[in-house]
């Protein structure tokens, strides 16, 4: 069974995600680490963003592996090596969008997708997972939450990470950047498939998100 996440930054939906994938004993794939990852790639190669010839001959000498950790975060590793943090850094977020609206770009890193999510049964997190990766997803969720809210579990989520020197405004406006480039995209913009079951997620406990998840796979309803 494929179950598909999609939302905008900060809507709770790799929380839950992760929570469901250990609930149900699926594996969780966090598609956002992934053009993370090779973000990062592009960073340490001083490659332009515009390039995207370059930006995709790099993604194809790119391995990008996911790791499931039973007693935490899953580890995201970008040719053998642990970048679970350094993906999270503001300097990778502030691009992540660039490189993940282009199409050559996307090709690769679905067709990656695609494959672990054909090896057995997943959770998948993303913005195109229920409209493009897996249209034909057993179960389709799209995750939002006030602007404001999502700003703060972002700015929260730094701090948990220790990462040092980033204030809300600057939070907010990535954050306001990256809502725009991702919905306006030419290539699979984020958008909410017509039968995911949505779900506002402002005033919701993680607790009650997942139950209101869990529920949903267990009757079967999307
Ligand atoms: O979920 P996240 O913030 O880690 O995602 C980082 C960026 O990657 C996000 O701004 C858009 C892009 N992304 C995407 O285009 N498609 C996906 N399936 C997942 C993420």
């Amino acid at each position: 069974m494929i179950i598909a996440i999609d939302g905008p930054a900060g809507s709770g939906k790799s929380t839950i995600a992760k929570l469901v994938a250990k609930k149900t004993g699926f594996l969780y794939i966090d598609t956002g680490a992934m053009y993370r990852a090779l973000t990062l790639k592009t960073i340490n190669n001083r490659i332009d963003p515009k390039d995207e010839r370059a930006v995709c001959d790099l993604a194809k000498r790119t391995q990008i592996d996911l790791i499931p950790n039973a007693h935490g975060p899953i580890q995201v590793l970008l040719d053998n090596i642990d970048v679970s943090v350094a993906i999270r850094e503001p300097r990778v977020t502030s691009r992540v969008s660039d490189i993940a609206k282009l199409g050559s770009v996307r090709e690769i890193l679905v067709k990656l997708q695609r494959r672990l999510g054909a090896e057995r049964d997943c959770i998948l997190d993303g913005r195109d997972i229920g409209t493009t990766v897996f249209p034909d997803a057993e179960r389709k969720f799209y995750i939002d939450a006030a602007f404001d809210v999502r700003v703060e579990r972002r700015y929260k989520d730094l701090i948990n990470l220790n990462i040092k020197g980033v204030s809300r405004e600057q939070v907010a406006s990535d954050l306001k950047n990256r809502d725009t480039i991702d919905s306006t995209r030419e290539h699979s913009p984020l958008k909410k498939a017509p039968d995911a079951v949505f779900i506002d997620t402002s005033a919701m406990t993680i607790d009650e998100v997942v139950n209101a998840v869990m529920s949903r796979i267990h009757t079967g309803s999307s």
